[in-house]
């Protein structure tokens, strides 16, 4: 990336953002659990401070699992007996999904008995350890309000918990009683400060934004193999119309981004299996400015401008602004035809897919009406097989790695089990 598209704080800021989206309790949970889990290994003085800030990440995420296992809301109460589908899920989504890589198996092990974890050959079972007492103390001061006391832990220290993240917990809490700033909400400047020494490259910026896109599949795996298949049309598009390369990253991280608004509305529109209603196909038709508010402040705003056009047209027919040809560029048209041939290639509920020659027929009706911009549906429609092909091959990858991630969860959760 020739220019900076996102700052490393921002992209956690934007992980955060996109958790609250899905359920605002788990964000709140993860963020707090994050916060606990710096405090500890700040006080242990092992760890460099961007490495904190790293684990910080994964402890936000520790519960990702749950939107695919579990009714989320229930998976935060002490009371949540079955731990351990969202544990395996959770470990598996971000192996395969995000840039983790060995750290994603903390979350494997994040509910179990310290008397099972003592023993793993694992590099960071400390960490882990750690990882599991900030859980447990979130979970608990929820639970018990005003009743909180955190050296209740005492009770299960060698049994649930290593006795020496216990000891931990207590000299940092000793020195430093975090829980009131956990109490009036003031933690917040502190998570922040630790968060300011977070340092991804590159790499790892374009993996966690692709790990945002791939929250979708929590919802519907179909979501991401269109996405990726829209993001496989607008790469071949750009190319094609010789962008330069910052404009075709530009529509890149856009087409990534573009649907993860869908990740705030509620499961039931977005895989209800008939026709929607006009109230019901409004509220889908939020997830645009929704997704403009998760990325503002955080995300070049070239991006955002061409991702929150992907349902407008060049005649001012689309939504939510109506926006007109003079206010849209190529990039906007790249995405909005990507966009547009994905999803009627696709069969839905209430409909049929169109045929090859339908879609292009309506190509064709687009420019003449002028909904589709001229140059670049052209230029689609001269290499339509070839874009086509290379899109749907793109996608099927991406369920291929859904399948495998299935088959992996299947093992992993009978051999725990
Ligand atoms: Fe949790
Ligand atoms: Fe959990
Ligand atoms: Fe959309």
């Amino acid at each position: 990336m020739a220019t900076e598209y996102i700052t490393s704080k921002n992209m956690v800021n934007l992980i955060y953002e996109t958790m609250r989206a899905m359920n605002k309790s788990a964000a709140h949970h993860g963020m707090r659990v994050s916060y606990i889990m710096a405090k500890l290994l700040s006080k242990r003085n092992q760890n460099e401070k961007y490495e904190i800030a790293d684990f910080m990440i994964l402890a936000m995420l520790h519960d990702i699992g749950a939107f695919k296992t579990d009714d989320v809301r229930k998976q935060l109460t002490y009371e949540a007996k079955k731990t351990l589908p969202h544990s395996v899920y959770g470990y598996l989504f971000l192996k395969y999904l995000s840039p983790f890589g060995e750290p994603s198996k903390m979350i494997l092990y994040h509910h179990m008995d310290y008397t099972t974890t003592k023993d793993l050959d694992y590099r960071y079972r400390f960490e882990l350890e750690v990882l599991k007492i900030a859980e447990i103390m979130d979970i608990w001061y929820k639970a018990f309000g005003d009743e909180f006391d955190y050296s209740m832990i005492d009770k299960y220290s060698g049994t649930k918990f290593d006795p020496k993240a216990v000891e931990l917990l207590k000299k940092t809490v000793a020195e430093d009683d975090f829980f009131e700033r956990i109490k009036d909400g003031t933690f917040k400047e502190e998570f922040d400060e630790y968060i300011e020494y977070v340092l991804l490259s590159d790499l790892e910026k374009e993996k966690y934004l692709k790990m945002l896109m791939y929250f979708t599949g929590l919802k519907n795996e179909n979501m991401v193999a269109e996405t990726i298949a829209t993001i496989s049309m607008c790469r071949e598009m750009g190319r094609k119309l010789s962008l330069n390369e910052h404009d075709r990253n530009e529509v890149y991280y856009a087409a990534i981004l573009h649907d993860i608004g869908m990740l705030a509305i509620p499961d039931e529109l977005v895989n209800a299996p008939r026709r929607l209603d006009e109230e019901e196909k409004n509220l889908i038709k939020t997830h645009v400015e929704i997704m403009e508010k998760m990325l503002e402040g955080k995300i070049s705003e070239n991006i955002i401008k061409v991702a929150a056009a992907h349902h407008e047209r060049f005649d001012g027919s689309g939504y939510p602004k109506a926006l007109k040809a003079s206010a849209m560029s190529n990039k906007e048209a790249i995405l909005q035809l990507a966009e547009y041939v994905v999803n009627s290639l696709e069969e839905k509920p209430y409909r049929r897919a169109y045929t090859k020659q339908e879609v292009i027929d309506n190509l064709n009706n687009g420019i003449i009406s002028g909904q589709y911009e001229a140059i670049v549906t052209d230029t689609l429609l001269k290499n339509f097989d070839d874009i086509i092909e290379h899109a749907q091959d793109k996608a099927d990858v991406a369920l291929v790695t859904y399948q495998k991630l299935l088959r992996n969860y299947k093992q992993v959760y009978s051999s725990l089990a």
